[in-house]
């Protein structure tokens, strides 16, 4: 671990890669930007592109580092190791005080082990999600319980969260319950009014005022294959049963989730696929949603906060809390499921209802800061915060 000279600002660096990563992350570089004895440095590995530029650009973050790895049919192989081999020589320049990472992603994975070889302390946002299935999210599961392994200080972003990692024997001051950043980020966004930024979704927005809108999102690898077909051929069916609803899909850049799920819903005049759209814009289409279907870690979570109902196109979920709540529902992949599921929520009030109350069991929109001053306590630069508290 680097030692601080008086009046030193430790550096804290700040690895991510994808999207989801990028919208997590952002509120703790922005509470690190304002601490008096840490300062954030970003390394991007870039396993995303556009959809990881968009969000730094939202949120005005400017990387210090950037790997650039993406590849079009990019492995698993692949971006661990030119990950872990571009972060080699990051952290040698940086010399950081502690490395964090966020969640589940390969890139959190390697960054964790690039740390854990230089014995930089790792920190983990977004802790302790687990689901009892190695395999499922694939290989997401994996890659979550690696990094715990390597973790010095686990930010959870719930008590429950909390509790997974205490059955795995992590010391319980290690633990700091957070809420999650993901509720920091939204809270930011819609905050203000902002101007549309993609056309065909100001578009899509004048098609549907006062009509019922499907919000539709999916990716994840365990469906790629027959469940996204399936899912797609639900989506369609539900276009032509229910002529009035707008349905909206802002399509993942990975070709492999786009060839198996675009094809079933071309000429249908009420489904509009825009590119990914830029998270104030995707903010909004939550908002304007009637029902949300995705497989989305970070939707699962934002959608209870507005009171949308989300149905989750998974098997499982390492994000029971609204499940528990009632604000989301696991539907799985089968076709004849998932048009039972939304057309029951379209045309029941009362089941729409009881679905639509917004609940924050995911956050308060103080993560960041919760996180921040468990790593100054950590290294020995400020107080433990109080943790998160849904009842509160
Ligand atoms: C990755 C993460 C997943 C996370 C998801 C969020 C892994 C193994 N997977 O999955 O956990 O939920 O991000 O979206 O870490 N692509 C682009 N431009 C982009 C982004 C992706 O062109 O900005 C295309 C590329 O062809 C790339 C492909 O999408 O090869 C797949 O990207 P990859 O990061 O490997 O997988 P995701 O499905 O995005
Ligand atoms: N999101 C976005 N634009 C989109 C779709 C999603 O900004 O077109 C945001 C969404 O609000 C959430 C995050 O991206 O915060 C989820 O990313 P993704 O579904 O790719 O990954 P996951 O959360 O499943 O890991």
């Amino acid at each position: 671990m680097s030692t601080s000279r008086a009046g030193d600002r430790l550096p804290v660096l700040l690895v991510y890669g994808t999207r989801p990563e990028a919208i997590k992350v952002a509120p703790v570089v922005k509470e690190l930007e304002r601490h008096s004895r840490l300062r954030p440095v970003v390394a991007v590995t870039g396993q995303h592109r556009e959809m990881l530029d968009q969000v730094n650009q939202v949120f005005d973050i400017t990387p210090d580092f950037d790997l650039n790895i993406l590849s079009h049919g990019q492995t698993l192989y692949g971006i661990t190791t030119k990950a872990l081999i571009g972060l080699e020589s990051v952290i040698g320049q940086v010399a950081p005080a502690a490395l964090l990472v966020q969640g589940d992603t390969t890139t959190a994975f390697a960054a964790a082990l690039a740390a854990f070889y230089q014995q930089v302390p790792v920190v983990h946002l977004e802790a302790g999600l687990r689901t009892s299935n190695r395999y499922n999210p694939f290989p997401e599961e994996m890659n979550r319980r690696l990094a715990s392994q390597l973790t010095d200080v686990h930010l959870a972003p719930t008590a429950l969260a909390r509790d997974n990692l205490l059955l795995e024997n992590v010391p319980r001051e290690r633990i700091t319950v957070t809420g999650n950043t993901v509720i920091d980020a939204l809270q930011v966004v819609t905050s203000a009014p902002r101007p549309v930024h993609d056309p065909q979704f100001a578009q899509f927005l004048q098609r549907a005022a006062d009509r019922p809108v499907l919000l539709v999102t999916s990716h994840r690898r365990e469906s790629w294959g027959a469940p996204i077909g399936h899912t797609a051929r639900a989506v369609a069916e539900l276009a032509r049963r229910y002529p009035d609803l707008m349905i909206l899909l802002p399509a993942h850049r990975n070709p492999i989730v786009r060839d198996a799920i675009l094809p079933p819903l071309e000429g249908l005049d009420n489904v509009v696929v825009t590119e990914p759209l830029d998270y104030p814009d995707f903010c909004q289409a939550l908002q304007r949603s009637t029902v949300v279907l995705t497989d989305s870690g970070g939707v699962q979570e934002e959608a209870p906060s507005l009171g949308i109902p989300v149905l989750v196109l998974r098997e499982t979920t390492e994000r029971p809390e609204a499940v528990s709540a009632g604000s989301a529902k696991l539907v799985g992949t089968d076709e004849y499921r998932i048009v039972d599921e939304v057309s029951r929520l379209l045309t029941n009030r009362a089941a729409y209802d009881a679905m639509a109350q917004a609940r924050n069991p995911y956050g308060d929109g103080a993560a960041a800061r919760r996180g921040v001053d468990a790593i100054a306590a950590f290294l020995g630069v400020g107080e433990p915060p109080a943790e998160f508290d849904p009842g509160t």
